[in-house]
């Protein structure tokens, strides 16, 4: 695929999970206003997106979709506006059918009037979701709207949101797509969390750097899950680069939720691109170790503990790809402590948490044995 739009996986906030089809332009703008005033836009949180019930239930009379007339009075435009005066980006939904998820209409066949709408408005994001595609050919259909994305000029990031799609990551990256839904929605509960999760595996293989796997939008601060498991949640969609889009209130939103989506040290290994997202690289039945490549040459790994007590999880450097070092230094990215290891990385990890350190080779590498004494194993 040609190079797309992103560096990096995309940061910001999406009204579907907290508000479903209750928005209005009130509401985007006053949480354009909280990701600024709560330091979130400065901790890398760009985009605004607003998803599903920002139309009309009919086009114009140009055949232009249209915001609906009473949430959303002042138009799509006004809003960019808004946004991009704060150092935020805008972006919008659609679905490739008939009519959105919503029932409100869609963009099939209207593919061409629609991303020139969308680029008139000064969209930068555009999420595609898949209702009432008529059975028509996914391909055909995402294609269409990726050209006539590319058509306007404008760099728009293109999100295909699967829906039932057979394996879009075969297909997403060679129709515009940059980031591709892997599976159904997302609840705000732990066994949703852990399922999309486990659904993961085995996909690291399709993700490369500015195109990438999306395990849907977070849930964290929406109150369906404990402190220890929106860290869970956090830790393992910034490992497997996935897009980090809040789904919550910024408006009333706590310090506690902030401590989770304010990590610098977390965003830092959703951000970088070391060669592979994250994978799950040890499975011991409820504990796991899941681990991701650093561009410096650490290694992100998480402890996760889906057990209802708590557990001790252990793995080594070696077993993480960075063996043949003396001694490491692990960051733990939630505590901040610094301590040193001779290879082991092991944690006591509470009930539906995880641990998660950065390990870098901080010694010397392993010293040569002895002359006379080389073995073949040796080489390997
Ligand atoms: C689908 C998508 C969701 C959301 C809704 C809106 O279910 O997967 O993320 O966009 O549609 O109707």
């Amino acid at each position: 695929p040609p190079p797309g739009p992103l560096t990096a996986p995309p940061m910001g906030w999406n009204s579907w999970n907290r508000f479903g089809c209750n928005i209005d332009e009130n509401l985007i703008r006053s949480t354009a206003d909280a990701l600024v005033s709560t330091g979130l836009r400065d901790a890398g949180y760009r985009y605004v997106n607003i998803d599903d019930c920002w139309m009309a239930g009919t086009r114009d009379a140009q055949g232009r979709l249209q915001p609906h007339p009473t949430r959303f009075p002042g138009g799509i435009k006004a809003l960019a506006d808004y946004v991009h005066a704060r150092g935020l980006k805008l972006g919008i939904y659609e679905s490739a059918g008939t009519a959105t998820c919503q029932g409100l209409p869609g963009s099939l066949d209207h593919e061409t009037i629609d991303a020139q709408t969308f680029a008139a408005w000064e969209v930068d994001y555009l999420k595609y979701d898949n209702c009432n595609h008529q059975n028509r050919p996914d391909a055909d259909r995402y294609r269409a709207m990726g050209e006539a994305l590319r058509a306007t000029g404008r760099a728009i990031v293109y999100s295909i949101c699967n829906w039932g799609l057979a394996e879009p990551w075969l297909f997403a990256p060679t129709v515009g797509g940059v980031v591709w839904r892997t599976t159904d929605d997302i609840n705000d509960s732990w066994a949703s969390m852990a399922s999309i999760l486990d659904q993961q595996a085995g996909l690291e293989p399709f993700a490369r750097k500015g195109f990438y796997n999306d395990p849907d939008m977070l849930e964290v601060g929406n109150g369906g899950m404990t402190q220890a498991e929106y860290t869970t949640h956090f830790s393992l969609w910034a490992l497997l680069s996935s897009p980090l889009l809040l789904g919550n209130d910024l408006r009333s939103v706590s310090a506690s939720t902030l401590s989770i989506v304010k990590n610098a040290d977390v965003i830092a290994v959703n951000q970088d691109w070391g060669g592979s997202q994250g994978r799950r690289v040890a499975d011991f039945g409820e504990t796991e170790v899941w681990a991701k490549p650093m561009s410096d040459g650490s290694v992100a790994v998480v402890l996760l503990n889906r057990t209802g007590a708590a557990a001790t999880v252990a793995t080594t450097a070696a077993a993480l790809g960075i063996g043949g070092s003396s001694q490491y230094t692990l960051k733990d990215l939630w505590s901040k402590a610094t301590t040193t290891s001779t290879g082991s990385v092991s944690a006591t990890v509470p009930s539906h948490g995880v641990a998660m350190y950065r390990v870098t080779r901080a010694g010397t590498l392993a010293a040569a044995p002895a002359s006379g004494t080389l073995q073949v194993s040796d080489l390997t």
